[in-house]
């Protein structure tokens, strides 16, 4: 499998360490209370349980699943839930965990659907946000600004492998080209 992977850009390591400053942050920043994270499927779901283990504070964990219209390599922004949330967040504390925010235009549709649900606050944190991503919008926690570049590992796919690997990867282009 390695060998698919053009550069390691960011290790176990490196990722294991931003997640803990993440979850460090999240524990401080909010009040006592509700909190309600939920997990975008299934990018997410590496970052996820890495990320509620660094929270030191009662939460709940919900998973929600979507996908976009068109071709798989380009976001439409047009985006279908495929798995809803088996709970309602009216009222309550919400943090939306992402693997990457490309475009942006999946986590723009998402977070428009989800604030019609009328949470007490809805923040989102991503593990990746692509250098001079289109919708000029700032998220509320950010692990890392990565470049162009096709990422692979810890949740992120390609034709739905290679989200095992423990680091995040380049996926060299002879595989896709
Ligand atoms: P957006 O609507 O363009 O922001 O699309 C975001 C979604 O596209 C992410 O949640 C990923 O599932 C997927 N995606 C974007 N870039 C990559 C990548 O480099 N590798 C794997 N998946 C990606
Ligand atoms: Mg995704």
């Amino acid at each position: 499998m390695k060998r698919d992977i053009k550069e390691v850009l960011l290790s176990e390591e490196v990722l294991q360490k931003r997640i803990r400053e993440l979850g460090a942050a999240i524990t401080k920043d909010y009040p006592d209370g509700d909190l309600v994270v939920i997990c975008v499927l299934k990018g997410a779901v590496l970052f996820m349980s890495d990320l509620v283990k660094a929270i030191d504070r009662p939460l709940e964990m919900d998973f929600m699943a979507v996908s976009s219209y068109g071709n798989s390599t380009e976001s439409s922004g047009i985006v279908k839930i495929v798995k809803d949330l088996n709970s309602s967040i009216e009222g309550r504390n919400v943090l939306i965990v992402e693997d990457i925010i490309d475009s942006g235009l999946t986590l723009q549709y998402l977070l428009r659907i989800l604030q019609e649900r009328e949470p007490a606050s809805l923040k989102v944190c991503a593990l990746l946000e692509r250098e001079g991503q289109k919708t000029g919008q700032t998220f509320d926690y950010t692990g890392f600004i990565v470049p162009d570049g096709f990422l692979v590992g810890y949740g992120l796919d390609f034709a739905e492998l290679y989200r095992n690997l423990p680091y995040i990867g380049i996926l060299d282009p002879s595989v896709y080209e």
